[in-house]
């Protein structure tokens, strides 16, 4: 077979015409659906699995299959239909990006290729709980996370984008623990004696062709509540009341997308309310949306993220980036609907608006921690050698969003471009495409505006460095009652701040506080010792529970080398694992001396409660080598 040194097999992934982060070759040979079976063995934290790839080569010649696989054990690859033994080989492990596991293929153009595997307790995709680290603590629990390239950890399979298949899957567990997948549920059956003691099987069936990022599983003791007409909520029993009232406008957010952009052709759309240590705010996992636990703010008040990944079954779900490099198009696009399904339902055009400030304010922030220069604040990334994980940014999320609404505002507005959007969707939906694909349409579809569309200055904005070259003049009529009191505060002196009330915010919603302290975050000069006291005091910071506010609270007394917060600061980021306040804030504590070693302490005493994906990130922040 092929020369399999690490360099070799580094130089096949960056000459990888589909994407340079997968040894696929969909190409040369397809999986066009998938057919798995599970065992979940919590004793030993791995899933002992079957799995049947359907493949279909692409032409004659070709008689091997490439499949992705990371920290697998492989024990027999057979053909599905005669059971005959089929060569197979590993490759080394290259990077994060694993191992190549080349199967030779019978002779017939479609054949059904079973691996028989298990996975390693360091699955990178899974965390594993402990009946003790859960709410109820009854019960084990086990939840993944694919996107970007971690389902080879779980899966031997075609771990690109670009490789869209439905699947089914039978999941065996211990008979109390419930699971669930991105997938409609089947009939479920009912216990049973087996060598692996009292089990229960649950059977899944996702019929549109998704992704492999999107494959996803949960285990545990789950129960759910109804929210709306194709929604539940699932959580442990603990929250789930509290779930449920958090999320009652899930409804209304999907049938004002559907409104905007077409049907929503998956079914049902459950959410997921995970453990703490849940590394991202949500997941769009098909049918079955992960969030975390911090957006139990007990107003609703940070249910956009929700929204957000509603708007993902349109806009990644459906059309989806075929690489990594394109991420913006999955992202930049969900951020652009999300906008439009918030401000439909909650303050109209200015409110949009809004968050679109506070998105650019945080590409602001990224930006200069990353530098100017630095290729991966590009809109369009050169993947090639590059760990998803590294590019990973608010850069495609803002910078998408502000150059699809430039396009917008170029074009004639909402009117003008919600037709084009909804358009686009319906062209490329089921596929996977890239930003040239866009590109083509939307000229296409304005081809009477020509003229127009030639003042677009596509190289700078795809793959010029830093801040979008042109920013959008947002609506600021939520924003200005928060820039007054930053300014405020700013300006006020250390020794009369007698001036300051509750009363300057209490007719802010909870977005406008967190905008108001992230602006103060945003000053050059840190708020004094003493401001930062008062400030505190007087609108309750301290026990302020909205995890936004109290991330940005917290950020903000780092930067101000404030004592009185240390304590907060450790337990918020002990008590969940999301790394978007998780990382800024190892970062500050890291920074500042008095902290340096407990960010290390604390990093070490609970690097075991957190998923590998959140445990690399945050050493990377404290130099520590894993
Ligand atoms: N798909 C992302 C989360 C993700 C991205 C996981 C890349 C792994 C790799 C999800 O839709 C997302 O963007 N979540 C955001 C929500 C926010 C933008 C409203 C988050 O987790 O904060
Ligand atoms: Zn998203």
């Amino acid at each position: 077979m092929s020369v399999n040194t690490t360099e070799a097999l580094m130089e096949e992934l960056n000459n990888n015409p589909i994407d340079a982060n997968s040894f696929a070759r969909p190409d040369l040979s397809r999986v066009s659906h998938i057919s798995w079976k599970a065992f979940i063995n919590f004793d030993d934290q791995i899933i002992e699995a079957t799995v049947d790839l359907t493949v279909d080569k692409q032409n004659e010649t070709i008689d091997e299959l490439f499949l992705d696989t990371t920290q697998l054990s492989i024990f027999d690859v057979r053909n599905g239909e005669t059971n005959e033994q089929l060569s197979y080989e590993l490759s080394p492990s290259v990077a994060v990006f694993g191992s190549k596991l080349t199967v030779k293929l019978p002779p017939k153009k479609r054949s059904i290729i079973r691996i028989d595997y298990r996975t390693s307790n360091k699955a990178s995709a899974l965390q594993w709980l402990k009946p003790e680290q859960t709410a109820g603590k009854r019960q084990p629990y086990l939840f993944s996370q694919c996107q970007a390239i971690y389902c080879r950890s779980i899966i031997p399979c075609q771990d690109t984008p670009a490789v869209k298949t439905p699947y089914d899957a039978t999941v065996v567990v211990p008979k109390d623990v419930v699971v669930l997948m991105s997938a409609m549920r089947v009939e479920s059956g009912s216990w049973h004696q087996s060598d692996k003691g009292m089990t229960k099987e649950y059977r899944f069936e996702q019929k549109i062709a998704i992704p492999s990022y999107l494959m996803a599983i949960v285990a545990g003791d789950l129960v759910s509540k109804r929210i709306g007409p194709r929604s539940h909520v699932w959580s442990e029993p603990e929250v789930i009341d509290q779930c449920a009232y958090e999320f009652a406008n899930t409804e209304k957010f999907i049938t004002t997308a559907e409104n905007i952009v077409g049907p929503y052709v998956w079914g049902i759309y459950d959410l997921l309310v995970l453990p703490p240590s849940f590394p991202f705010g949500g997941m769009e996992n098909p049918c079955l949306t992960f969030v975390t636990p911090t957006l139990l703010a007990g107003d609703r008040s940070l249910d956009v993220v929700v929204a957000h990944e509603i708007a993902h079954s349109w806009t990644g779900n459906l059309v989806t980036n075929k690489n990594w490099g394109n991420f913006w198009l999955n992202e930049g696009f969900t951020r652009f609907l999300e906008m439009k399904i918030v401000g439909r339902l909650n303050g109209g055009e200015p409110n949009r608006q809004f968050n679109a400030i506070g998105g650019l304010k945080a590409l602001k922030f990224e930006i200069e921690a990353m530098g100017e220069q630095n290729n991966y604040t590009k809109l369009m990334i050169d993947p090639r050698g590059v760990d998803p994980e590294d590019a990973f940014s608010s850069v495609p999320y803002e910078k998408g969003h502000t150059f699809l609404f430039y396009l917008e505002q170029l074009l004639g507005g909402p009117q003008v471009f919600e037709p084009f959007l909804k358009s686009y969707i319906n062209h490329f939906k089921y596929q996977s495409i890239e930003t040239n694909d866009f590109k083509e349409y939307l000229e296409n579809y304005f081809k009477d505006k020509t003229d127009i569309l030639s003042k677009v200055e596509w190289d700078l904005w795809l793959h010029s460095t830093g801040m979008p070259p042109i920013i959008p003049d947002y609506d600021k009529s939520l924003s200005k009652m928060c820039t007054e009191l930053t300014n405020k505060w700013i300006n006020a002196n250390d020794n009369n701040l007698s001036e300051f009330k509750l009363s300057d915010i209490s007719s802010m919603n909870p977005m406008q506080v967190k905008e108001f302290l992230s602006q103060l975050l945003d000053s050059e000069i840190p708020l004094s010792l003493t401001k930062m006291h008062v400030l505190t005091e007087i609108y309750g910071l301290k026990s302020n529970k909205n995890s936004e506010i109290r991330s940005i609270w917290i950020r903000l007394g780092l930067k101000s080398h404030w004592k009185e917060c240390i304590n907060e600061t450790i337990e918020f980021i002990t008590s969940q694992g999301r790394m978007k306040f998780v990382k800024p804030i190892y970062r500050a504590l890291y920074a500042w001396d008095e902290t340096k070693q407990l960010a290390v302490n604390t990093f070490n005493a609970n690097k075991n409660q957190m998923m590998s994906i959140s445990l690399n990130s945050v050493a990377k922040e404290l130099n520590i080598k894993l």
